[in-house]
């Protein structure tokens, strides 16, 4: 929540207390400097003993509750018929409204299963973003990635509140043009990551379904950011004011044919699954979850992990519990924009995006501004960011550079971890950064993978 001080000041208040702690080490910037360089520039490469706060990612390293550490004490281990899982089918059915559950061991396994089963060579896969793990499955495939957003998701300043809307023109129009036969399904990515975490409306997936309706077409939903999706779809969307957290989830999961998730991200754990009420899809996708998985009641899964899922969805249904990370983003980014910073707006979910592109207009984009930026951001502070720009890009057919729609560089906020002070000794080291960035230079590859090669 956020409280007013009597100054007038606004300012998020988290409503836990930390009980478990994880010590903290920072080095000093000749030893950061000496470590980034050993790293080749990359942040990903960064030993996590040589970094001061990790707002790398919110995959994995959410905090976890009380509730969510005593019910990984119970845990059914057995191989088949856990009780475990039948804990965590029944918490999604009561959630979600869907019969059946395919566990999976993380998100991009989810995406490897559905696109291994409906996409092939001469598919188009519509969605209002890609992510980058999606976009390299469905390529692998044959498919191709069709974005279909609204103009005003790369405005990288706007105030338009559903960045992550699907453009129904463009998705009738993509119908028209290629045929619904050769499109296995539109892809609605909630709390979509790679333009900064925004979010799409309730509306606007009603006006998706509509369309799909007139067609066949199925709507798969990437669960992974839902829970801040779901949060801004009850804070910013008029019509939603008076719905619960349960009843927006619940009318998104009727409007979509199949829902996957990192549980990495939703629901506090380490995981994922596919759910659905469609008996032949589920058929259609179970023989790749013994073939890649696991067994049926695991899927690549520690019982542990599956215990603490199944109470972490069920906090994600907590208004209160899901403001945190939202507002704690909203404070950020309020405060590196007031010191002139510029940041992705409005805030969205998963952490505070600053746009390298305008931070360092002195460098091409092809000397990647966001991965180096990120570089220069470790040395600052010992903060771990993540680059989301070209470096993140997949080269094309040719082998040339693809430009990234934007250059940012992504401090993520994972759910229930930094307190506010160490926030704001983050906007205060990029400040002082901003000032002198006419310090930091451009990166290139010395060594590039040919698959998601931003990662080693
Ligand atoms: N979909 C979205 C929207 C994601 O953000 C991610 C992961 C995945 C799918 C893949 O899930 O990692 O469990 O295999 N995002 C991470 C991130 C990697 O740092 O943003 P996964």
């Amino acid at each position: 929540m956020t409280v007013k001080f009597y100054s007038g000041e606004k300012v998020p208040l988290e409503m836990h207390k930390v009980r478990i702690i994880q010590k903290l080490n920072l080095l000093s910037v000749d030893e950061r400097l000496k470590a980034i360089k050993e790293a080749g520039y990359n942040t990903f490469l960064l030993q996590n003993k040589d970094v001061f706060l990790d707002m790398l990612t919110d995959s994995g390293v959410n905090a976890m509750s009380d509730r969510q550490q005593a019910a990984m004490l119970i845990a059914d281990d057995s191989y088949a018929g856990s009780e475990s899982f039948t804990r965590l089918h029944n918490t999604l059915q009561e959630i979600f409204g869907k019969q059946y559950f395919l566990p999976a061991h993380q998100g991009r396994a989810c995406e490897n299963i559905l696109s291994t089963v409906y996409v092939k060579p001469g598919s188009y896969i519509p969605m209002n973003y890609h992510f980058t793990t999606t976009h390299a499955h469905i390529t692998k495939d044959g498919g191709k990635v069709v974005e279909i957003f609204i103009d005003e998701a790369l405005n990288i300043e706007s105030d338009h509140p559903f960045k992550g809307n699907i453009d129904i023109e463009k998705l009738k129009n993509l119908i028209n043009e290629v045929g619904a036969e050769n499109i296995p399904f539109v892809r609605m990515e909630a709390g979509t990551n790679l333009i900064g975490g925004q979010p799409f409306s309730l509306e606007n997936l009603r006006d998706v379904r509509k369309v799909c309706d007139e067609h066949g077409i199925k709507i798969v939903l990437d669960a992974s950011l839902l829970q801040d999706n779901l949060y801004f779809i009850k804070v910013r969307e008029e019509a939603c004011k008076d719905m619960t957290i349960r009843e927006i989830t619940r009318e998104i999961s009727d409007l979509c044919d199949i829902i996957y998730f990192s549980a990495r991200k939703l629901g506090f754990g380490r995981g994922g699954g596919i759910i659905t009420n469609n008996e032949e899809d589920m058929r259609a996708m179970r023989e790749y979850i013994t073939l890649y998985e696991g067994f049926l009641t695991y899927g690549g899964m520690s019982v542990r992990e599956i215990e603490a899922i199944a109470i972490g969805l069920e906090e994600t249904m907590d208004e209160e519990m899901i403001s945190q990370a939202p507002l704690f983003i909203e404070y950020m980014a309020n405060e590196l924009l007031k010191k002139g910073v510029p940041v992705v707006t409005p805030p969205g979910g998963l952490g505070c995006h600053i746009d390298a592109k305008a931070f360092l207009s002195h460098l091409p984009q092809t000397e990647y501004p966001a991965g180096a930026l990120t570089a220069a951001i470790y040395i600052a502070s010992g903060v771990r960011g993540m680059e989301r720009g070209t470096m993140s890009e997949a080269r094309d057919e040719h082998g040339n550079e693809t430009l990234a729609n934007m250059e940012l560089v992504r401090l993520a906020l994972p759910r229930r971890v930094f307190t506010l002070s160490q926030v704001a000794y983050t906007v205060d080291r990029i400040a002082w950064l901003y000032e002198n960035r006419e310090l930091i230079g451009g990166l290139h590859y010395v060594d590039e993978p040919k698959v998601l090669r931003f990662f080693v």
